[in-house]
């Protein structure tokens, strides 16, 4: 059979879309078991979101994104606009949030297999909608562009440079050709921050719309998968209302959280002032540069491993993630073993959660020992 049959065939079989009637999605329902709790993390990623883009609107009244003007806005916002600092503090936490929620549904969701037949295309969706997001957060960093936000882009323009260096010929400066492209002809400057700003406010998020409109739909037509230890247990109960009263009671209790968190904890005072400083680029760069935390299981291995090995490896992780259903299934038949029967995708899976969590948590202590050097 052609290539090209063989995936208009997949296609088809993966969008049912006869199943997209008001009667299927009125009787949708949810299985009940034990870990049926992970079904909601889908959901609060997606309130989140709704989060920043309501909150980020509400920015974008004040927000000036010149380099003239976008660092007293930012500061304007906070000291001065009614309300102006619960809202700036509930963006940048519920963007932490988000990334948590999109983690651990990520997690839960392989650790359930929820990839397989016929939820592949749900999870690459999914999958690519985690690389928006972190496009977002990246994107966001730069706008209040104080020294934090424009040395830490720095770095992560850098790496983007170097991360084709590797591949031969032309290929080589496509990383070079992309880092020009973000920061425009001048070097880091307001052409940065136009091209920046454009993407976190229109490019990115309409894209993340348009692939968790796909991701959702699947799972209206897939509906929910079960566990395998849950597997003989046929107990459902209904969407409408049991499980989306339990959706809504979650969003509303993240949303009291975050609004404390929002009032108590402002997002400046976990920074150092000399990082929080208008950004100048006569001055001398200042010392703690770092990415937000959800970028450290990148930067730590930065730090004291090669950069090419560190940047091939996240590559070849990142499309691993994405091929996840499929490797899931092929990589046990190396062992002569079927994906079900397989303790391989639990195993890959820890690993991965692992080693994120442990690089993220104890990036510094790690490269600390690594190093030879105390911890400060
Ligand atoms: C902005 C990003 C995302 C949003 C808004 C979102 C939203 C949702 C929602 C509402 C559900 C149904 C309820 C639930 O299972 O929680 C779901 C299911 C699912 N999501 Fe996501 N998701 C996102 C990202 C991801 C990512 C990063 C992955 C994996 C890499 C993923 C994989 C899946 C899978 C496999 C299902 C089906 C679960 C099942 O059938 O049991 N999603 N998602």
């Amino acid at each position: 059979m052609s290539v090209a049959r063989r995936c208009s065939e997949f296609l088809v079989s993966r969008f049912p879309l006869e199943k997209l009637s008001y009667e299927h999605l009125a009787n949708k329902t949810v299985p009940v078991h034990k870990a049926s709790w992970i079904y909601l993390l889908g959901g609060l990623t997606g309130f989140a979101f709704l989060v920043q883009v309501v909150t980020g609107i509400l920015l974008m009244l004040y927000y000036q994104p010149t380099v003239i003007g976008a660092y007293d806005s930012v500061r304007y916002i906070v000291q001065y606009v009614p309300g102006g600092s619960l809202i700036r503090n509930m963006h940048v936490w519920s963007s932490s949030a988000m990334v948590v929620f999109l983690f651990i549904h990520a997690i839960t969701n392989a650790f359930a297999r929820a990839y397989r037949k016929p939820r592949e295309l749900t999870w690459v969706t999914g999958a690519l909608s985690m690389f928006v997001v972190l496009g977002l957060a990246f994107s966001g960093y730069l706008l209040p562009w104080n020294n934090l936000a424009v040395y830490a882009t720095k770095v992560g323009l850098q790496i983007a440079e170097m991360s084709t260096l590797f591949l031969p010929g032309p290929l080589g400066g496509i990383g070079g050709q992309m880092a020009a492209l973000l920061t425009g002809p001048d070097g880091i400057g307001q052409e940065t921050l136009n091209r920046f700003y454009t993407l976190h406010i229109w490019i990115l998020p309409a894209l993340l719309i348009a692939l968790v409109s796909v991701h959702l739909l699947l799972v209206q037509i897939h509906g929910m998968s079960v566990p395998r230890f849950a597997e003989t247990s046929h107990k459902q109960e209904k969407f409408f209302f049991n499980f989306a009263l339990k959706d809504l009671s979650a969003w509303m209790i993240f949303l009291t959280l975050l609004v404390i968190l929002a009032v108590v904890l402002p997002y400046d005072y976990l920074q150092p002032y000399t990082l929080l400083k208008r950004y100048s680029p006569l001055a001398a760069a200042p010392s703690g540069i770092k990415p937000e935390w959800y970028f450290y299981f990148l930067y730590y291995p930065l730090e004291v491993l090669p950069k090419v090995v560190v940047i091939l490896g996240t590559m070849i992780f990142f499309a691993g993630v994405v091929a996840a259903p499929w490797l899931m299934e092929y990589v046990p038949r190396m062992w002569g073993k079927r994906g079900e029967e397989s303790k391989f995708p639990i195993v890959a899976t820890c690993v991965v959660a692992l080693v994120i969590v442990a690089l993220t948590l104890f990036g510094q202590n790690i490269v600390d020992v690594m190093r030879g050097t105390s911890a400060p």
